[in-house]
This record gives structure tokens, C-alpha cells and sequence, in this order.
């Protein structure tokens, strides 16, 4: 954390002139290197801060964390899904009328983002929350108390090109364009962008799950692609809530895999012509294709090439690739 509690907008402000900064997307120097993650001034620094200084974890909690979109907002739907599935019978899944946002907010952009802090005592067990943070910058609560975090990350190109499509939708129209991925790829090449560098943000997550395999699940958006029933069980094994036997014969994996899958999600109402309450930031833009190597389309073979040399470098050693 930082040594003074950014309070007021003028902490923020006095911080932000001692951290290094890059351009972001929107043209301007406001992406800043803090505690070792490239995170935008619009990502909420004092919602990080809060989060770091005030969020206490229940050995119960499931925290899904992840580099923006490798697949959040799937997991968090299969995470809420399989946690709750002994409170909500087959077809009354609140996931069919709220966005897997909403059921699971993230710590620093919907929680700690307030002026006042979140009042999480009173919500009922298991707790399931979302985050954007570096392993190593978590409160020493959620290292430290049983609670389990699930990691999902994705291959560097497809969420690259996701992040890019992502800002463009998501943007409010205030007649300022936005820079290109082009534009960017030197930066995003040095790991600046978003939650970067794409390494650092992974690694941690990655070398927690071998250290403490029960504690940490690594998950990877391609291998959900291809079997989600087998990934479903393990997530559930991990979370300490397995499939029983006569649930599998139900067919109750297919169940959950059918209500998460990208195709309902995003046909559903809410899905399609909802917005998040905060950002105003409309729901469809979390659903796009939702597929695997989509990169070919955006990104030159030079270009992808080079970039996943240098990924490949960063994680030498590691026993990550992609
Ligand atoms: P694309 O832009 O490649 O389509 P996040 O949830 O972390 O923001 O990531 C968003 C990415 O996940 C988007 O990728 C989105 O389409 C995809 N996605 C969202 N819901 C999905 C689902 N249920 N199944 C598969 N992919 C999904």
C-alpha cells in the first residue's frame, strides 16, 4: 500500500505526480506504474488503495481473479454457478436476470470505489468477488485466510486484441478518439497497458498455484474452449464442493457449461441491453466473439510474432507457455 490512504481526490492527485506514466489508450499519459502494475487513472488508483487497506477475507470467500479479458466474466458466472448451486434450482439462476458483474463485483472499480466503504460483513457465505490486481499487491488477507482464488488467463494475442475491441465499445462517446492497437503495440510491448505487464500479472498468479496448489486454481480460457465439462469438475473439486455422483448423472456440469456458455449469455436481456450501474459501460460489450486465435485478424504476422517472443522470454523458467 501506499504510505499515506489516498482519501481525497488531492492524495490521488500527489501520488500520481511521483509514479512513473505511459500513454493509454486515450491518447493521453495517464496509464501509471504503481506497486508494479500499469493501471489507467480511470481504473480507480483510490478503489486499489481501499481495497489493499480494508477488505478482510472470510476462509470461505472464492475471489476470481484475471488480466482484463481472458474470460472474467465467464468465470465468473461458472464460479457464482457452481458455489451457489445448492441455493438456486435448475432455470432460477439469478445469472439469467443480472450480469455475472453484478452477482460478482470487482473489489476495486464496484467495491472500494465509493467514498464510503462497503459494508461485506452482512453478505451471506460463500462471498465471491472479482480482481484485476497483481498476485503480490492482494491483501495479506486473502494470502494469508483459507479463502480460494480461481486465475483465469487467456493467450497474450487473442486479449490483447480483446482489450482493444473492448475500449472502443465501451467508450462513451465524448468526440476524443481513442489510440489504435498499432499505436500502441510499443507500449504493449514493454508490457504497458492495462494491468500489465501481461507477465508479471500471470507469473504471480502462476507460481502461487504451484506453491499452493489448494489455495490458488491457474485456469486457462483455451482450455475451457475446449473441455468445459472436465474444467467445471475441477473447479468445483477445488472449491470444495465436487460433483456428487448422482449430479453428474442428473447431468447438472452440462447444465451449468449450457447456462454460462457465450451463446445464452449474451442473448440473454440483460446481456444485450443492460449497462453497469456504475460506469454506465453497456453489458454486450463483455460479450464479443468469445473465440479462440481471433488475433489473425487484427494483428500481422510480424507483429504477433515479435511479441509473443518476448512473452516467451519473460516466462522462461516459469513452465507457462502459450
Ligand atoms: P473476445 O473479445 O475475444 O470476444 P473479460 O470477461 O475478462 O472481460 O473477457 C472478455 C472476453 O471473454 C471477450 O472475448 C468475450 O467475448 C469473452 N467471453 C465473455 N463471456 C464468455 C463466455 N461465456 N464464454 C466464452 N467467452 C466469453
Amino acid at each position: 500500500t501506499s504510505k499515506t490512504p489516498l482519501n481525497t481526490e488531492e492524495d490521488l492527485q500527489e501520488l500520481l505526480l511521483t509514479l512513473p506514466s505511459e500513454k493509454n489508450l486515450d491518447g493521453n499519459n495517464s496509464l501509471y506504474l504503481y506497486q508494479g502494475a500499469w493501471i489507467p487513472v480511470s481504473f480507480n488508483l483510490r478503489g486499489v488503495d481501499s481495497f489493499q487497506r480494508h477488505f478482510v477475507a472470510q476462509d470461505t470467500d472464492i475471489i476470481v481473479a484475471s488480466m482484463p479479458k481472458s474470460g472474467t466474466t465467464w468465470l465468473k458466472a461458472l464460479a457464482f454457478s457452481v458455489a451457489k448451486r445448492h441455493i438456486y434450482g435448475a432455470g432460477e439462476s439469478p445469472l439469467l436476470t443480472t450480469s455475472p458483474h453484478e452477482l460478482v463485483p470487482f473489489f476495486e472499480t464496484d467495491l472500494y470505489s465509493k467514498d464510503q466503504l462497503p459494508d461485506l460483513e452482512q453478505l451471506p457465505p460463500p462471498r465471491i468477488f472479482g480482481c484485476h490486481s497483481h498476485y503480490g499487491n492482494l491483501p495479506e488477507s486473502i494470502r494469508d485466510s483459507k479463502c480460494k482464488v480461481v486465475y483465469i488467463c487467456r493467450n497474450p494475442l487473442d486479449q490483447i486484441v480483446s482489450f482493444f475491441q473492448f475500449a472502443h465499445k465501451f467508450k462513451v462517446d465524448d468526440g476524443v478518439s481513442l489510440l489504435s492497437l498499432d499505436e500502441c503495440y510499443e507500449s504493449i510491448c514493454r508490457g504497458a497497458y492495462g494491468q500489465g505487464p501481461f507477465w508479471d500479472n500471470v507469473l504471480g498468479y502462476w507460481k502461487a498455484s504451484s506453491e499452493r496448489p489448494d489455495k490458488v486454481l491457474f485456469l486457462k480460457f483455451e482450455d475451457l474452449k475446449e473441455d468445459i465439462v472436465f474444467n467445471l469438475k475441477k473447479l468445483a473439486e477445488f472449491l470444495g464442493v465436487p460433483f456428487t455422483d448422482e449430479e453428474e448423472k442428473e447431468g447438472v456440469v452440462e447444465e451449468i457449461a449450457r447456462l454460462c456458455s457465450f451463446d445464452n449469455l449474451r442473448n440473454l436481456e440483460v446481456n444485450k441491453n443492460g449497462v453497469r450501474p456504475l460506469s454506465g459501460a453497456p453489458n454486450s460489450a463483455f460479450f464479443r466473439k468469445g473465440e479462440v486465435g481471433d488475433w489473425v485478424n487484427y494483428l500481422s504476422p510480424s507483429m504477433a510474432e515479435n511479441f509473443l517472443d518476448i512473452i516467451e522470454e519473460k516466462l522462461t523458467g516459469s513452465g507457462l507457455t502459450f
